[in-house]
């Protein structure tokens, strides 16, 4: 049930401020009157002071850890073989007939928590927790058609040891900081759509360069008629960004392995879709059964904005104390160049998630009615004014080689360029890279190419204790103690 406690509100105008109380300990675990809500109902409670930001979190949990099933939606509607592309949520085949699962293109878990739930793989025994990463066992399959699993597709050449696959073959990384990291990309996206509408009323020829917090994105160049040219982009954008408005390419999109989306929420509503064949109403529409299950407002505006402010007050990780050896780890690790993507830390302008529906990808301003203090979460402040992200990443992506490269059909983004990891967190998140073929940290380092080719090889002609050095650092990124755990249910004694 939920507890009156008096949550701690301040409104300032236009917007509400959003700050956490300690969670009230409530005793029963019941389906929460908040995901029922209309949004407007929630954000009226919210503004009235009658729900906290803690009793949001807690339903958010709730939305990320309640085992779905078809009474709610789960599942997609008949099979319909002339739905293009085959593999698209809506009416995907199930695997032997079963009805309920494929799992080699979604449908393929009842809880987004199966999937993130290792908050340290480290440890022995493994520490357990919600919002965590997976495993290999995890691994989502997205999109493929093909999968050769007897190796009979390269007959000419004879079985050659590849299973080959068309499509990805992704590991589950962790919800924690997620907050920091998109109001980041929410800040570098306003700077890159201010540069936008500079070049758009400079002079033909000029050359404007993207950049954003230190990282570079390429440049743009104004043609006749204020029109800019993508051509020259970098890390950001499409496999193909002819026909597509400026303003939806340049859109910083952190999240998943390869930068698909701009938020948590973004991401949140096709994690239901894909897993689960969840339609969530602000993606279909109310009263309308999309997927033709026989089930209509599969999930609500409000449980969606639970499972978005759970998703984005997930603690960050933390860095321990470095000792002298993890110091001059550090130092490396500047020096050959790892740092150039994985940059320690990027700050924030401001301390305050902006919480918006719907979401403008192109113009974090629009629609938003509460901000969300990032330092109530764990971030600490920055005397500017912002907040420090610790991430040891920089947002963009990074072509890394053929080596890393996927085989994917259909996806947007070219099949080699992955977003540079954030290491943050990375002692405990085995297996490494984004289908986790690495099982520890130094096997991560060596499959780096392309773009980080160099700072591999300089890796490799370190001293071994160098190396050692390095490794003692990265060691000393650790995922947050016991995340959520406010949010969870008391034991009964
Ligand atoms: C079958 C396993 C699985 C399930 C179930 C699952 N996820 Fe994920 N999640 C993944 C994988 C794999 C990725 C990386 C995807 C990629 O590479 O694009 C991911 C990425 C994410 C990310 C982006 C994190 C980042 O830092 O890039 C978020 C947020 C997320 N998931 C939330 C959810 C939510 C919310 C649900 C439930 C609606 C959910 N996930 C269910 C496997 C899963
Ligand atoms: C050109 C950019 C770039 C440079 C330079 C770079 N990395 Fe990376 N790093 C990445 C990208 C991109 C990934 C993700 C690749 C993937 O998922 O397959 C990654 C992944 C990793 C991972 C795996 C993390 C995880 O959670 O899966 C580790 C560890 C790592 N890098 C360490 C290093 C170290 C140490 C150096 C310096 C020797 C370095 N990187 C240099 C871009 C870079």
């Amino acid at each position: 049930m939920l507890s009156n406690i008096r949550p701690t509100w301040v409104c300032i105008p236009f917007v509400c401020l959003l700050t956490l109380p300690a969670m009230p300990q409530s005793r029963v675990f019941v389906p929460d009157p908040l995901l029922h809500m209309t949004l407007g109902d929630l954000s009226d409670s919210l503004n009235s002071g009658a729900v906290s930001l803690n009793q949001v979190r807690r339903a958010g949990l709730e939305v990320f850890t309640r085992p779905l099933t078809t009474v709610q939606g789960y599942g997609d509607g008949p099979f319909r073989p002339s739905e293009s592309p085959p593999t698209a949520p809506g009416n995907r085949p199930t695997l032997q007939g079963n009805g309920t699962s494929l799992r080699v293109n979604g449908l393929d878990a009842q809880s987004c928590n199966e999937c993130h739930s290792i908050v340290s793989h480290d440890t022995v025994p493994p520490k357990l927790g919600i919002g965590g990463v997976g495993g290999l066992a995890q691994n989502a399959f997205i999109g493929p058609t093909q999968v050769d699993v007897s190796d009979d597709w390269h007959t000419a050449s004879g079985r050659d040891g590849s299973a080959d696959f068309n499509g990805r073959f992704s590991n589950p990384p962790f919800l924690f900081g997620g907050g920091g990291v998109e109001l980041l990309a929410k800040e570098m996206t306003a700077d890159l759509q201010d540069l936008l509408k500079q070049a758009r009323s400079a002079s033909p020829g000029t050359i404007t360069a993207l950049h954003s917090k230190g990282v570079h994105f390429g440049f743009l160049r104004t043609e006749e008629g204020g029109v800019v040219s993508l051509d020259h982009l970098d890390g950001i954008g499409f496999k193909d960004n002819d026909g597509k408005r400026a303003e939806d390419v340049l859109v910083v999109r952190p999240f998943g392995r390869k930068g698909e989306k701009f938020s948590m929420r973004d991401f949140g509503r096709d994690a239901m879709a894909f897993h689960f064949g969840i339609q969530p109403t602000e993606v279909v529409g109310r009263n309308t059964d999309g997927d033709g299950d026989g089930i209509a407002n599969e999930m609500s505006e409000a449980a969606m904005t639970a499972l978005q402010v759970f998703s984005v007050t997930n603690p960050p990780p933390i860095m321990e104390t470095m000792d002298q050896e993890a110091d001059a780890g550090f130092r490396i690790f500047t020096e050959i160049g790892c740092s150039g993507c994985h940059r320690p830390v990027m700050t924030t302008r401001s301390r305050y998630l902006p919480i918006a529906h719907p979401e403008v990808p192109h113009d974090p301003s629009a629609n938003v009615y509460a901000l969300i203090d990032l330092v109530d979460v764990g971030f600490a402040p920055a005397p500017t004014g912002g907040v420090y992200v610790p991430l040891f990443g920089d947002l963009k992506r990074h072509a890394m080689g053929p080596g890393l490269a996927e085989n994917s059909l259909h996806d947007p983004i070219p099949n080699d360029e992955f977003t540079t990891a954030r290491l943050w967190g990375v002692r405990d998140t085995a297996p490494y890279l984004h289908d986790g073929r690495a099982l520890d940290i130094r096997s991560a380092i060596l499959a780096h190419g392309d773009k980080a080719a160099k700072s591999r090889d300089l890796f490799l002609n370190l001293k071994q204790q160098d190396q050692v050095r390095l490794i003692h650092f990265l060691r000393g990124l650790r995922t947050p103690d016991d995340p959520n755990a406010e949010l969870v249910e008391p034991v009964a004694e």
